[in-house]
């Protein structure tokens, strides 16, 4: 697994965007239909680097610009149970970042569907719905505080598939700021691609910013893969990069 280690947060942005940017003007724009997909992630890391991107496309001229109608992006994973519309589903954030700034067509950006009356089978709808489009290409990740990915939760091994599960209180811990502060209001269960869709990805970049990341990177970086800590399988793909500031590098 390849590290890249970067200034600070922006200048991590602005390397990620160009690569999601090199694979819409690339692969995408080249084979609409048969490219495989981007996978995108949500979470505070990935702000700025969406909001680089919109930037960077805008600046393109017309002729530069790839159309909008040649995005293709699966997500990985949202919250089970929020009303249709809440702003703090995963499917609101993309929309605020991505779908709207680049005026996207919804079906051109997936995401599991929290709201399915039976999370289950629409964990196994998205499953087929990402073999279908031939797996992921470009996999972007962000990185948990007790090392998840997605949303998979330790203990988890490498042969996790698409899933509905519950949320760690760590988890729930890290992601309450969106819920007014409180653990006790995020959602106790999620839609997650698993690690074994992650793992066919063609290449993977891990973003991972802040010190309070530092110590998990490290373990990430230096432990051999385990199901105690999910990322840590990554190290097996042949083509992951972790992209990370000075302030979570080791
Ligand atoms: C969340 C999401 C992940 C995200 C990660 C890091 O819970 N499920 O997809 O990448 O945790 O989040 P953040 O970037 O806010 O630290």
């Amino acid at each position: 697994m390849e590290l890249r280690v970067e200034a600070d947060p922006a200048s991590v942005a602005i390397w990620v965007a160009d690569q999601l940017l090199s694979y819409w003007r690339g692969p995408l724009q080249a084979n609409p239909g048969t490219a495989r997909p981007l996978g995108l992630a949500t979470g505070r890391t990935m702000e700025p680097v969406y909001a680089v991107l919109v930037q960077r496309w805008k600046a393109l001229t017309a002729e530069q610009r790839p159309a909008p109608s040649s995005w293709r992006s699966f997500n990985l994973d949202e919250y089970v149970g929020l009303a249709a519309g809440d702003g703090r589903s995963f499917q609101a954030f993309m929309h605020h970042h991505l779908r709207g700034p680049l005026g996207l067509d919804p079906a051109c950006l997936q995401l599991p569907d929290g709201m399915a009356a039976d999370p289950a089978q629409e964990a196994s709808r998205y499953a087929t719905a990402v073999a279908a489009s031939g797996g992921i290409g470009l996999q972007l990740l962000g990185l948990g505080l007790n090392g998840h990915v997605g949303f998979n939760e330790p203990p988890c091994g490498p042969e996790a598939r698409c899933r509905c599960l519950a949320l760690s209180d760590s988890t729930r811990h890290q992601n309450a700021e969106a819920f007014g502060g409180d653990p006790e209001a995020v959602p106790s269960q999620a839609i997650t691609l698993g690690l074994a869709e992650i793992l066919e990805a063609q290449r993977i970049l891990l973003v991972v910013t802040g010190k309070a990341k530092a110590s998990v990177l490290r373990r990430l970086l230096e432990d051999p893969p385990g199901v105690d800590l999910p990322a840590s399988w990554l190290r097996r793909h042949p083509d992951a990069t972790v992209i990370a500031d000075r302030a979570a590098a080791p």
